[in-house]
């Protein structure tokens, strides 16, 4: 089989790793793919979000299977384009990727359906949503860009300033386009963050093993937000019990909510939880697999990828066992000296001895044989153990093992979850 994978971070490269495993699986193309995937698949000068191209791309080569992996390419509908030209996807099409495309959406959505969310307000102008901040008593207050926004749209406001300042930027000065044409203003939940990733054909849901990101850009959850240094599965927090309500009052009146609209979601769904005093509560929807959530959820699946791939694709997932190790995954992300503020690029990696970890390639390129840095996020160092503390001793064995100017990685990944009593 000849499959297409669009993407060229971590997330692709466990992606395109795991789709490896299955036998029957030739040529991976990776538009755009990047340094290390290019040890694992034919990558393609072709960016994630010229779709048009994508389509073309995969209609000359004949691909038998796609996936679509990051969330622009979705949210511009990639998946409509492949699929009106005969090329069955994984990926959610446009109308229902819109769950992460749109916040004023999913929240609307959550609203109308009873899902469980934090309190929100929904402004279409910059003076409205000041004089509600101005009015306000509560704080701190999160304040979110409507659309895309690579991931830095919501800010959490911990004094009124602030607040008027993010409404100010997103609404007036357009820091982030169109995204910021509308805003959500919402409630600040606490409580332990759980990601779950799910797989699901619109009418059957199957959770994978559940995760924690690390967002900051310091140990113990210090300095700026970034796209997630690190991750660990399973996430201690998410118990027996939770994981029962999220599937009652969350994962299936999400899915069946969406059919509902007429936007019956198809792919992997993820759910951006808080444990709240009161409950689990979704925090984001994503139409996509996490990064790095997938570089610890992927290594623990047992069952094969593209038979649950496919599964999905033809509306027949209940049908499939899915079967995930009962181990502990644990990913350190390496990255540029000063992500994710500015960094320079096209520092050498050098690899000693890392046969204890999988390194999962995001930001690199290849160049006369050298592999070099090429972004923020360099590399995923992901370990697999029976426990976590082991997981995480070899994913830091392995991390110190690689070299490259100006490295930076968090040395307290699954600090939090080791914590857990
Ligand atoms: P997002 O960009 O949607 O992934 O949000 C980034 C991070 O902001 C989340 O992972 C949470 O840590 C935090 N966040 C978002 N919404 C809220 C909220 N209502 N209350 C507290 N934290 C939030
Ligand atoms: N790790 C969070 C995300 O992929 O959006």
């Amino acid at each position: 089989m000849k499959l297409l994978v669009v993407g060229g971070g971590g997330r692709e490269h466990a992606i395109i790793k795991k789709l490896r495993e299955n036998k029957a699986v030739g040529e991976i193309y990776a538009l755009p793919g990047n340094g290390g995937i290019a040890l694992d698949a034919v990558c393609v000068p072709i960016g994630a979000n010229e779709i048009e191209k994508i389509r073309d791309f995969a209609a000359e080569k004949k691909i038998d299977f796609a996936v679509v992996a990051p969330d622009d390419p979705l949210v511009l509908g990639c998946v409509d384009l492949l699929e009106e030209a005969g090329i069955p996807c994984f990926g959610p099409n446009k109308a229902a990727a819109i769950i992460e495309g749109s916040k004023v959406f999913s929240k609307n959505l959550m609203k109308k359906y009873g899902i469980p969310t934090a309190e929100y307000n929904v402004f279409e102008n910059a003076e409205d949503a000041i004089g509600f901040v101005e009015s306000s008593n509560t704080l701190p207050i999160v304040v979110k860009a409507d659309g895309l926004a690579l991931g830095k749209g919501v800010i959490i406001a911990e004094t009124k300033r602030e607040a008027v300042d993010a409404i100010r930027s997103i609404m007036t000065d357009r820091i982030f386009g169109e995204s910021g044409s509308r805003i959500v203003i919402e409630e600040y939940l606490t409580g332990p963050e759980v990601s779950v990733l799910s797989f699901t054909d619109g009418k059957t849901i199957v959770p994978m093993v559940s995760s924690m990101d690390h967002k900051r850009a310091l140990d113990n959850d210090k300095g700026l937000n970034t796209g997630g240094m690190g991750a660990v599965a399973p996430n201690p927090y998410y118990t027996e019990e939770i994981q029962k309500r999220c599937m009652n009052e969350i994962f299936l009146p999400t899915i069946k909510a969406m059919d509902s609209e007429g936007r019956s979601f198809k792919g992997c769904l993820y759910f951006g939880l808080m444990l709240t005093e009161k409950g689990p509560k979704v925090i984001e929807y994503n139409c996509r697999f996490g990064d790095p959530e997938t570089q610890v959820v992927l290594p623990l699946l047992k069952t094969d990828l593209l038979s649950i791939m496919q599964a999905v694709h033809d509306g027949r997932l209940s049908d499939i066992h899915i079967e995930f190790s009962g181990g502990s995954a644990c990913c350190v992300i390496m990255a540029s000296g000063g992500y994710p503020q500015a960094y320079e690029k096209g520092k050498e990696i050098t690899l000693g001895d890392t046969q204890d970890a999988v390194i999962y390639h995001a930001g690199t390129r290849l160049e006369n044989g050298k592999i070099l840095t090429n972004g923020g996020r360099v590399l995923g160092v992901t370990a697999t153990a029976p426990t976590l503390s082991e997981a995480i001793g070899k994913a830091y064995g392995a991390v110190s093992k690689i070299i490259f100017e100006g490295a930076h990685f968090r040395r307290d990944i699954g600090k939090r979850a080791l914590q857990y009593k």
